[in-house]
């Protein structure tokens, strides 16, 4: 999905002062490869989030993708889902959103689609949705903000709808952090980043990304209203979650 993207380098070389990770101009430009390469499964989460929101997309309602980056789940979305089903992506950096929108015209979709700069810690503007997918985002949120945004997304969402959400998560035994974690560096080595730019990355995130436990999540999803609530992915420190409001 991101033929013209370009490769991620962004912590190749040693930098002098490492500031916290943002989703910025420089990260806006490389982020289909640096996703693709740092996030295990990550076409086939996309895959399954596209099978899944088919099953529950009504004609009258809306799609919403909350932290839509470079519209990667809108796009594939679109091959699943009845064309009538209008789209609205949200997210609270403008160069992620151009990228969006550039990506979107390039793959031509003919679907009505509303994209909108919003920080979901102010405002979630959820309504008439039959699906929300939110994919690796609610990680990069502030805990203190989680359970108000999935309760105002419960809210926004028709009965009968479903949210998807994929996170990174922490393992519920703490003696399998560690290897866990081992495990997913090591997926990151085969996709050729460097020791430097696995610690530097390390570092740039460590107060930005901040991982539930799964069953943390699934308790939040719980407590936020939805009533059923069941994982559909797994692979060590990745989970992905779907959530139905009956
Ligand atoms: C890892 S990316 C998401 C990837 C994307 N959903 C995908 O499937 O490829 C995280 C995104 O969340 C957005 N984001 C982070 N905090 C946000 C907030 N408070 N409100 C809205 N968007 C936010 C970032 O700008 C970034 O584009």
């Amino acid at each position: 999905m991101g033929e013209t993207q370009n490769n991620d380098e962004v912590f190749r070389e040693k930098l002098d002062q490492l500031n916290d990770f943002e989703f910025n101009d420089k990260v806006a430009g490389v982020f289909d490869d640096m996703v693709n390469r740092s996030v295990p499964y990550y076409d086939e989460m996309q895959r399954m989030t596209s099978e899944l929101v088919k099953d529950f997309a009504g004609k009258d309602s809306l799609v919403y993708d909350l932290g839509c980056s470079t519209g990667t789940t809108m796009i594939l979305m679109d091959k699943t889902v009845d064309p009538d089903v209008k789209f609205v992506g949200i997210d609270d950096s403008e160069q992620m959103l151009g990228k969006c929108r550039e990506k979107l015209s390039r793959f031509n979709l003919h679907r009505e689609i509303t994209l909108k700069v919003a920080d979901l810690t102010q405002n979630v503007p959820v309504e008439n949705a039959s699906a929300v997918t939110m994919v690796l985002v609610l990680q990069f949120i502030r805990p203190i903000h989680r359970l108000d945004i999935v309760r105002k997304i419960y809210e926004g969402m028709n009965r009968g709808g479903a949210f998807i959400l994929i996170e990174k998560v922490l393992t519920e035994e703490k003696s399998f952090n560690r290897s866990f974690i081992d495990y997913y560096y090591k997926f990151k080595r085969r996709n050729n980043y460097s020791e430097l730019e696995i610690s530097q990355k390390r570092e740039a995130l460590e107060n930005v990304l901040i991982p539930y436990k799964l069953s943390e999540n699934l308790n939040m999803l719980k407590d936020a209203g939805f009533e059923e609530v069941e994982v559909f992915f797994k692979w060590y420190n990745f989970a992905g979650i779907i959530a139905k409001k009956i």
